[in-house]
């Protein structure tokens, strides 16, 4: 395929810009999102972003290619132009995720919110840890970002269990089921943790009638997407203790509007989608390889999306 203008967009707009100009052999229009104007969107036959700007069209491009690991922005609940080639970046997300979770559960594990408060109040109050050694997560997306977890969390002691659609075995979890299946293994876990994607199949995925089949004081991580998550289900969740904590660094409102009731919650942590960034220099690398393979006519490659399964 020929690719001869390629508009950036997004917050590695000039970092990408830097390290591409020199070697992509293309002519490129790299920009923040809101300085796109409709000629920029229509000079391009190559659009790179982490996100469409408003006025994208996927009919307009021969590829589109997302730089973060997420597509929902590009094709869910959109219609996408069927010729239209969809990569994204994959790389180094499921190391990050995976400490971005064991920091939260090391945290809870060693009382760091208890004893922050009592040494507000200068209180020698001695508690024990509870141990992850012996506590078991179920991991929902079992591709490299679940798998890296799985391998962070086992290495403590962990017992993960991975769900995914198909519920295939993979070596890297304890157990696997399918998604429908998953009901049995649910009552048993200390924790569960979305990775997954947002599609048809995962949206509201994690609603009153998941969390009714949960033991009393699950915890829950969401570093998949917030459309997942009913966080009004969430909130009746956490009132009546079914789940005890929830660290989300996605929400299905992004930024999370001021007046949303998950601020003010003691037992929600919240950060501003930041678990797992893509790196200026592997999303140049990732960016220029997906570039030559696609002008060498190589249509299949491990980053390509499948339209039709959303991811
Ligand atoms: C972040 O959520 C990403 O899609 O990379």
């Amino acid at each position: 395929m020929k690719i001869e203008r390629i508009l950036v967009t997004g917050r590695l707009h000039s970092e990408l810009e830097q390290r591409l100009r020199a070697v992509i052999g293309a002519e490129l229009r790299c920009m923040p999102e809101q300085d796109v104007s409709e000629q920029d969107l229509a000079w391009a036959d190559a659009y790179a972003g982490f996100r469409p700007v408003p006025g994208f069209r996927s009919e307009q491009y021969r590829w589109v290619h997302a730089l973060g690991a997420g597509v929902d922005a590009f094709i869910h609940r959109r219609s996408w132009h069927p010729a239209t080639v969809l990569t994204r970046t994959t790389g180094d997300f499921g190391r990050q995720i995976a400490e971005y979770c064991l920091g939260y559960m090391l945290a809870d594990a060693q009382r760091h919110d208890a004893f922050r408060h009592r040494q507000a109040t200068r209180e020698w109050g001695p508690q024990a840890a509870v141990p992850l050694a012996g506590q078991s997560a179920v991991v929902f997306g079992t591709g490299s970002i679940g798998q890296t977890v799985a391998g962070a969390l086992r290495a403590l002691g962990v017992k993960v269990w991975g769900v995914s659609l198909q519920g295939k075995r993979d070596p890297a979890f304890d157990g696997n089921s399918a998604l429908e299946e998953a009901t049995g293994i649910l009552g048993q876990a200390d924790w569960l943790i979305n990775t997954l994607p947002l599609t048809e199949k995962t949206e509201a995925m994690f609603n009153a009638k998941l969390f009714h089949g949960l033991k009393d004081g699950c915890a829950l991580i969401n570093v998949g997407r917030g459309g997942s998550l009913v966080e009004k289900d969430l909130i009746a969740a956490l009132d009546t203790g079914r789940i005890r904590m929830a660290v989300l660094d996605v929400v299905s409102e992004e930024p999370l509007p001021a007046e949303s009731p998950l601020w003010s919650r003691e037992e929600v942590k919240i950060t501003p989608h930041i678990a797992a960034l893509t790196g200026g220099r592997e999303a140049a690398l990732q960016l220029l390889d997906t570039c030559n393979a696609l002008r060498r006519d190589q249509m299949k490659l491990p980053n390509r999306v499948q339209i039709e399964r959303g991811y």
